[in-house]
C-alpha cells in the first residue's frame, strides 16, 4: 500500500459519512438506505460524499491531466456488445447498433501523491463498498491502466444504451454537463433468465415509460449494478466536458484486463498486460 501525504478521510464528508467508524450510527443508516436502493432498483446515489475540499482536489487533479485522456475510435456497438446476426430480424436489439463515444484519463496518468489514488486506495472506502455491496472482500482492480479512470465526455459525445458485462460500477461525479448529458437507466429490464427483448426493443425506440433519469450533482458517489438494468449517457449539449471518476474493484486479487481489450479502450497496455495474457495461454493449453 503507498504512503500517502494526503488524508483521504479529509476527501469525504466524513461528518455525514463517517467512513472511519462503521459503528457509528449514521455509517449505519446510510448503509441501510443504500442497500435498500440497490435491492429495489440497482441504483443509489451518496448525495454530496465528496468533501468541497475533495471534489475540487479530485476535480482540479481530473482537469490537469485532461490533454492525456485517450478517445478510442467512434464505434458502434449494440447493447450488449455483440457481433451483428443476420439470422435476426432487421428490428432485433441485436441488430441495432448506437454510436458510443469513449475517452479516458487512465489510472497511469496518476502517481502516489495524488488526492485521488489517496481516496482510491484508502481501506476505509473499500471496507464501506463492501458494506453496500454485501461482499465479504472486495480487492483493488490491478490493473495499472485502468483501475481508477476518468471518463471524459465532450461537448456533443454520448454513451448510448447498453448492458454492463461486470456487476457493479462505482462513480463519482467531478463535473456536469452545462446541459445535456444525463445518467438513465431502465430498471430490471432484463433478467438472469429472460433477455425481455421486447423491452429492450421499446426502450431502445424511444419508450421512455421505463426509464428513470438520475439527479447526479459533482461530488455525489453513485452506485449502480448494470448488469439487468439497461442504460446510458445521454448527449453532451452543452460547450464544456462532463468528467467521471470511475473506481473499479474486484473479487479476485490480481485481476487485470485483456490486451486486446485494454488496447481499444485506452490505447496503451504495459507489460503486467502482456504477462498476464501470457500466463493465461499457459494455463490455458494446461487445460487441453
Ligand atoms: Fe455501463
Amino acid at each position: 500500500m503507498p504512503e500517502h501525504p494526503i488524508d483521504p478521510a479529509s476527501l469525504v464528508d466524513i461528518a455525514r459519512y463517517p467512513l472511519d467508524n462503521p459503528q457509528d450510527d449514521r455509517y449505519c443508516k446510510a448503509l441501510s438506505l443504500i442497500r435498500a436502493r440497490l435491492e429495489q432498483d440497482g441504483c443509489a446515489v451518496i448525495p454530496g460524499f465528496l468533501s468541497s475540499r475533495g471534489l475540487s482536489h479530485l476535480l482540479d487533479e481530473a482537469q490537469e491531466r485532461r490533454a492525456l485522456a485517450y478517445f478510442s475510435a467512434n464505434k458502434k456497438t449494440n447493447v450488449y456488445f455483440s457481433s451483428d446476426d443476420a439470422s435476426l430480424a432487421e428490428d432485433h436489439p441485436r441488430r441495432i447498433f448506437l454510436e458510443r463515444t469513449n475517452g479516458f484519463i487512465t489510472s497511469d496518468c496518476y502517481d502516489d501523491s495524488t488526492a485521488s489514488r489517496a481516496l482510491y486506495y484508502w481501506p476505509a472506502l473499500m471496507k464501506f463498498i463492501q458494506d453496500c455491496l454485501g461482499k465479504d472482500q472486495l480487492y483493488i482492480y490491478d490493473d495499472p491502466v485502468s483501475n481508477m479512470i476518468v471518463n471524459v465526455l465532450t461537448p456533443g459525445s454520448q454513451f448510448n444504451w447498453h448492458f454492463d458485462t461486470n456487476e457493479f460500477t462505482i462513480t463519482m461525479l467531478l463535473k456536469s454537463a452545462a446541459s445535456g448529458g444525463h445518467f438513465e437507466y431502465a430498471p430490471n429490464l432484463r433478467n438472469a433468465e429472460d433477455e425481455c427483448y421486447e423491452d429492450v426493443r421499446a426502450v431502445l425506440s424511444g419508450d421512455a415509460r421505463q426509464v428513470t433519469r438520475l439527479k447526479l450533482a459533482p461530488g455525489d458517489l453513485q452506485l449502480f449494478l448494470g448488469r439487468f438494468s439497461l442504460h446510458r449517457v445521454t448527449k453532451n449539449t452543452g460547450p464544456s466536458d462532463r468528467l467521471l471518476l470511475i473506481m473499479s474493484f474486484a473479487e479476485k486479487p490480481g485481476m487485470i484486463g485483456s490486451v486486446e481489450r485494454t488496447r481499444e479502450l485506452y490505447g496503451k497496455v504495459t507489460d503486467a498486460h502482456l504477462e498476464a495474457q501470457a500466463q493465461r495461454v499457459r494455463a490455458d493449453s494446461l487445460m487441453d
